[in-house]
């Protein structure tokens, strides 16, 4: 089967006025289809960097890199994946549907169905009873969760997230992080998922990518092996206390402080 992301020697560096900067350099990272897998490691270790070139929004340096075996760009406008950022992104004269359906509209999607896909899509992230508001009528864990429904809209089979749920209040983000890996069991979708929580990619994923700056490169990959309990209790189990020392390990081994890394 193809993988949904398949990456070769990428590098990325940015160049301006006070010189070169080597983002990303040799990363080789194979996402499998359905497959979750998430990024954790240090602010400015390429993170954001290396979701974009998969989505895309900007072109690798060096290197290769595929999605479900097509470029970049030739899967984007496949509508191979669906993108929910930190920052929600919503458009402010949009109710909170209109803003859920517009990937729909743009793609041809007919009214009617494009009305039950997003209420559908409300009730999954619990904001049923907010349909009909726009968006500077909710909190911003409210705004993020349209965003979320949103990029879930085209039922994609990849799904790029950098750090979406950063803005939640700890309950609410447990319990989105419960509802993605359903709606992930559900849909077959694969996740490359950035985070600043070890708990957070240890709950959620398969294999977890820990990445070191300067240049931006993968120092560890840990497969995460949890007991056989799902659901809330998996965070309190054995297995789940080991695949977070595991992970913390990982990422200590870097050579620098791992610092902007959230240890709850
Ligand atoms: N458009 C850009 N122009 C110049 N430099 C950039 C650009 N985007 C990112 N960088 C640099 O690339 C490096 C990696 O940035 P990136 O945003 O990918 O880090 P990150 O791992 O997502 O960090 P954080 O955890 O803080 O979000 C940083 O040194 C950053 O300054
Ligand atoms: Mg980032």
């Amino acid at each position: 089967m193809t993988n949904a992301v398949e990456a070769r020697g990428v590098g990325k560096v940015f160049s301006s006025r006070s010189g070169e900067v080597s983002a990303l350099e040799g990363i080789d990272l194979h996402v499998a289809a359905g497959e979750f897998v998430s990024l954790i490691g240090p602010s400015g270790c390429g993170k954001s960097t290396l979701l974009r070139l998969i989505a895309d929004l900007d072109t690798p340096t060096t290197g290769e890199l595929t999605v479900f075996g097509k470029t970049p760009q030739q899967a984007r406008e496949a509508q191979d994946y669906g993108i929910a950022f930190q920052q929600a992104g919503l458009l402010p004269w949009r109710t909170v549907t209109a803003n859920v359906e517009l990937p729909l509209e743009l793609h041809g999607v007919g009214k009617g169905e494009r009305a039950v896909r997003a209420k559908e899509l409300l009730s999954l992230v619990g904001l049923d009873e907010f349909a009909g508001h726009f968006p500077h009528q909710l909190s911003g864990g409210m705004q993020q969760r349209v965003a979320i429904a949103r990029s879930l809209a085209e039922r994609p089979s990849l799904l790029l997230m950098d750090e979406p749920f950063g803005a939640l209040d700890e309950m609410t983000r447990e319990r989105m992080q419960t509802e993605l890996v359903r709606i992930c069991a559900e849909s077959g979708a694969a996740v490359v998922f950035v985070t600043h929580s070890i708990p957070e990619a240890v709950f959620l994923s398969q294999r977890v990518v820990v990445m070191s700056p300067r240049p931006g490169r993968i120092s560890a990959v840990v497969p995460i092996t949890l007991g056989d309990v799902r659901g809330e209790g998996l965070r309190e189990d054995a297995s789940f206390f080991a695949a977070v020392t595991a992970v913390r390990e990982a990422l200590h081994g870097t050579p620098v402080t791992a610092r902007g890394v959230d240890l709850r």
